[in-house]
């Protein structure tokens, strides 16, 4: 097998999309556009992969930082012509065959791009390029055959007579080139066209005319190469790409109640027999595992949430921790930087941020903890409300194992609450509580007859 590598077009600025943010780097499943075809350059084991940036370069190259990647800036998108040959000092002297991506292709396939590379090497062709029929092949490159039906050019859209329109196979924008032909036939292209650019395709035309071999390989499902021009065609691939997770996740186990309305990030694990209700967003860098009963309307991001847990109607987590058996909601909110613990149960209209909570612990009701350590076993009272801020800092409050907080109790930080001790309803905690100690903090009640002030109300100006 011969050497390959890939070079993926990603300097257009995508016009079509209409926005501040270069098309390569609007989210797909939760992934900015490059990712999609990077992965499938690495799935097909490309030796080195190029891409080539330009519109918001700086921005795509801090995206993709921490990747394997050469980067190569195209100054002046002159077209994809220009774009490819941007590549050719990142590959001086490589003699084997290089795949070229674009970058708005997301749903290729890796398998569909080995059947690309090993027919081009079986044939010994100078180019293979993928290829597809379309119902409605508007805006593609149109594969022009001659009558033994082999590959003679492309012909762009833009400058198709009204018969090349009518073709329906057209240009995926992938291919396999030999190196040496490509950065050689890259050399005579003009710009002499309807767009006035330099077009990778024309390198077809110039190979046929030299008598050298051409081949095809035409993608039997034409969503798979389908390009991003616009936010309508953004809409449609994610919606092909959510099934295709969805489908997986499915048959490996998990019960998904209605697909068409749950969404579910690339790279999100889900263990068996976890039931999804609609309307849910599992985002980012999310693990669920399994038995776990995730309710309507839910959106968990950036998480890891155990076993047996349920997220009930309407909650919100993110950056968090959430451990086995461990209930939330509904409605509740867990903030970034939380651990719920084993068994825990938080409850309706509760908000948790940067807290850590033990084994077994409850806080059922209408609570705010933040910026605090509770302990296992600690039973919550309603309205419990960490005061963690002084307008300047954010201090902790650390409530320790066993502690009964009554009900609507301030606990203002920094403050400790010791083992065990009981804090009496509607308290406001100010100074540390000793373990094992009651602590109660409210005004006497004081019982007095009703009348006398029954009557002053009562009595009127003269
Ligand atoms: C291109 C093909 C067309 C094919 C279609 C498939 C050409 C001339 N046309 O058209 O035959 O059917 O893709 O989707 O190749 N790019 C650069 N620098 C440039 C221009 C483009 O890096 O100067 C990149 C873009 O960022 C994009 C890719 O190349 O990722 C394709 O460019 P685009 O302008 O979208 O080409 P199409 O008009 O779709
Ligand atoms: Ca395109």
């Amino acid at each position: 097998m011969k050497d390959s590598v890939a070079i993926i077009l990603a300097a257009g600025e995508g016009k079509r999309m209409k926005s501040a943010t270069a098309k390569i780097l609007h989210p797909l499943a939760g992934k900015p556009l490059l990712f999609y075809p990077l992965n499938a350059a690495r799935k097909v084991k490309s030796q080195k992969i190029i891409v080539v940036v330009g519109y918001q370069g700086e921005k795509v190259k801090r995206t993709f930082s921490d990747e394997d990647i050469i980067f190569v800036t195209q100054w002046k998108q002159l077209g994809t012509g220009h774009a490819a040959a941007s590549a050719r000092d990142a590959l001086t002297g490589f003699k084997g065959d290089v795949l070229i991506l674009c970058g708005d292709i997301p749903l290729i396939k890796d398998s569909t791009l080995a059947t690309l590379i090993a027919l081009h090497q079986e044939a010994k062709n100078l180019v293979t390029v993928l290829t597809t029929t379309m119902k409605n092949p508007t805006g593609y490159g149109r594969i022009v055959r001659d009558h033994k039906g082999l590959v003679q050019k492309i012909i762009e859209d833009k400058d198709a007579t009204s018969q090349e329109k009518e073709i329906s196979e057209i240009n995926s924008g992938i291919y396999c080139f030999d190196a040496e032909f490509l950065f050689e036939a890259l050399e005579s292209l003009s710009r002499q066209n309807a767009q006035n650019e330099y077009y990778l395709t024309d390198t077809i035309a110039i190979a046929r005319d030299r008598g050298k071999s051409v081949g095809a390989v035409c993608a039997a499902d034409e969503t798979e190469v389908m390009g991003i021009n616009n936010r309508i065609e953004l809409a449609q691939a994610s919606d092909v790409m959510r099934m295709q997770i969805l489908e997986k996740l499915m048959l490996e186990g998990v019960s998904v109640i209605n697909p068409k309305d749950t969404y579910i990030d690339f790279g999100v694990t889900i263990g068996k027999d976890t039931l999804i209700c609609p309307n849910t967003f599992l985002m980012g860098n999310t693990d669920i595992g399994e038995n776990c009963l995730i309710e309507p309307g839910c959106q968990i991001k950036d998480s890891k949430i155990g076993n047996q847990v349920t997220v009930r109607l309407a909650s919100v987590i993110h950056e968090s921790i959430i451990r086995d058996r461990a209930t939330i909601g509904p409605f509740a909110h867990i903030r970034p930087g939380s651990d719920v613990g084993e068994g825990v149960r938080i409850g309706n209209f509760v908000e948790v941020k940067k807290t850590t909570i033990g084994k077994g612990s409850k806080a059922s009701h209408l609570t705010y903890l933040g910026d605090t350590t509770v302990g296992s076993e600690v039973n919550v009272g309603a309205g419990t409300i960490t005061c963690n801020y002084d307008g300047v800092s954010k201090h902790q409050t650390i409530i320790e194992d066993g502690v009964f907080i009554g009900s609507n109790t301030e606990l203002v930080a920094p403050v400790k609450i010791g083992k065990e001790a009981l804090i009496g309803a509607g308290s406001t905690i100010t100074k540390n509580v000793p373990p094992g100690n009651l602590a109660i903090s409210r005004a006497k009640q004081v019982n007095l007859p009703k009348k006398p002030f029954l009557g002053k109300k009562e009595e009127k100006e003269p």
